[in-house]
């Protein structure tokens, strides 16, 4: 499409827009698409098929495209969770295979990808503000080339919003083509055409795309990708498709290839990581066994995320018990401490199971810290059950939890309930929730003074550049003073004073660690 096309098809979709409000009908832009695009539905979505996932490891870059960036810089802006940021570092991989040089000044950048996050609409309502943001940048700089991808772009009704209202935009693709970025930044670039390809199908899994990590001691490896548990609030299982396992030996070698450069932390990354293996069909292989063959690798610290209560099991447990590089922290979402709440929210599990769970963990693993997810004001949450959230806060006694209102994502069962609770009453449980779980922290946080831990030293502390911060294996955030050299390394800090949300310390020689 050429300037001139998009303009009519601009024209012509703004026309329609406004029809469209009126006769209340939807605008079919699947041409915009290169594969038959679905929008988030359930039955669809839980229909897709067992088959088989292909593993390629040939990726290259096409010859043609290796020196397209050459003088050029690039930026890219990750919103979201971790598994975003770890496709960012491909993205990255990829652009400076292709010549490009990276930049955090937006000036300077040629290109800028945004790496969006769909979980929350005020997650979305950020990216809309930046897109909006860059739009006198790209009117100044037309060569620039400003690019949309991630969680967001699996959305039809975003790609629509951006196609009607964000012309400037010249790139969108979705989470399960980052593997062609070559070929899509080719074309924005030579063809100035708005490129979009999206996705609706989950792609195979591509082994050896160049990576860029952003850090030299800590690293992720994805584990799995997409999610199949379908709660009825997320919409993760829709953006992020089917659950996808890598194979072991492909995540043993990178794990190895991590340690072997002087990582000292490496964190195993998926959706819901405790469903790792069920897809792989020629094996009986879980997250358990993976774990127990990654314990015998040389680095330091090894950690896991997301989990579901569901699919973590015994043999799993076992393992995290044995310690050693496996740290003791849980990070274990409950979103509610009411089993009606969780039965809504397709949770498949009681507070009696999840508080069981846990038990059977605290047990194996005393010395674990243990976090959680939290949403509040689910639609029709009544005080009653809201409060079944408090007291599970307290019977847990977590060392810290990620609390959130929740939001409607379109396409997701949740959305089409009726919600008879005001904002205002959600914003108040959120501050009645968040007073909780403070108060534990800060007492569970005083249970660190005068103890002595093992740190790694992560970097200046963002309020203080004479201050290092740095992480406990119970990820602990503490804050000390000390030398810069020390960073990527562990040292022993001794605890002097707990504050709700961090630990100041101070470095000590002592070996006792914790
Ligand atoms: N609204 C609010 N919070 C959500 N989360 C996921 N979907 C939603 C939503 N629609 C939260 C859950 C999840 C975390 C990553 O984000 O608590 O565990
Ligand atoms: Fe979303 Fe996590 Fe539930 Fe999957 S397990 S649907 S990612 S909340």
């Amino acid at each position: 499409m050429n300037e001139e096309q998009r303009k009519e098809q601009t024209q012509a979709m703004e026309g329609t827009s406004s029809a469209d409000k009126k006769s209340g009908q939807k605008k079919d832009y699947s041409q915009y698409f290169q594969t038959t695009y679905i929008p988030p539905d359930l039955k669809q979505a839980k229909k897709r098929g067992k088959e088989d996932v292909s593993v390629h490891y040939d990726f290259e870059i096409p010859e043609d495209m290796q020196g397209i960036g050459k003088g050029k810089k690039f930026l890219i802006r990750t919103y979201g969770c971790q598994m975003n940021e770890h496709d960012s570092e491909n993205m990255a991989g990829i652009l400076l295979q292709m010549g490009f040089e990276s930049t955090s000044l937006t000036e300077e950048a040629d290109v800028i990808l945004l790496n969006t996050c769909a979980i929350r609409e005020n997650a979305e309502n950020k990216v809309f503000g930046e897109i909006g943001n860059l739009k006198p940048m790209k009117r100044d700089n037309p060569g620039l080339i400003v690019g949309v991808c991630g969680c967001m772009s699996q959305e039809e009704s975003v790609v629509n919003r951006i196609l009607q209202k964000h012309q400037h935009v010249d790139l969108i693709f979705g989470t399960h083509n980052i593997h062609r970025l070559p070929e899509l930044l080719k074309n924005a670039i030579f063809n100035k055409e708005m490129v979009v390809e999206v996705w609706s199908k989950e792609g195979d899994i591509i082994e050896n795309m160049p990576r860029a990590r952003k850090g030299h001691f800590q690293g992720w490896v994805n584990i799995m990708y997409g999610c199949d548990k379908f709660c009825t609030y997320c919409i993760v299982p829709y953006t992020r498709g089917k659950e996808r396992s890598r194979r072991p030996e492909d995540i043993i070698e990178e794990v190895r290839h991590l340690a072997r450069n002087g990582y000292k932390e490496i964190t195993l990354l998926g959706q819901n990581v405790n469903a790792y293996g069920k897809d792989l069909a020629d094996m009986d292989y879980g997250l358990g066994d993976l774990m127990d063959e990654i314990r015998k690798i040389d680095i330091p610290r090894v950690r896991f995320t997301t989990s579901h209560p569901r699919d973590f099991d015994d043999h799993l447990i076992e393992v995290l018990a044995k310690g050693g590089n496996l740290v003791e922290h849980i990070h274990l979402p409950v979103q509610s401490g009411n089993s009606e709440v969780l039965k809504l929210m397709a949770r498949k599990y009681t507070r009696e199971q999840y508080v069981e769970l846990a038990e059977k963990i605290k047990k194996a693993m005393p010395h674990a810290s243990f976090t959680t997810d939290i949403i509040v004001g689910f639609p029709n949450e009544t005080e009653e059950q809201f409060e079944d959230t408090l007291s599970l806060m307290k019977e847990m006694d977590y060392d810290s939890a990620y609390t959130y209102i929740y939001s409607p994502r379109e396409g997701t069962p949740a959305a089409k309930m009726e919600d008879n609770v005001p904002m205002d009453v959600k914003k108040d449980r959120l501050q009645r929730l968040n007073a909780v779980v403070n108060d534990i922290s800060a007492r569970k946080n005083k249970a660190y003074e005068g103890k002595v831990v093992e740190v790694l030293v992560e970097g200046e502390s963002k309020k203080n550049p004479d201050v290092l911060m740095g992480r406990t294996r119970t990820n602990k955030l503490v804050n000390f003073r000390g030398q810069k050299t020390s960073i990527g390394e562990l040292i022993n800090v001794k605890i002097t004073e707990a504050k709700t949300w961090s630990l100041d310390g101070e470095v000590t020689e002592t070996a006792e660690v914790k």
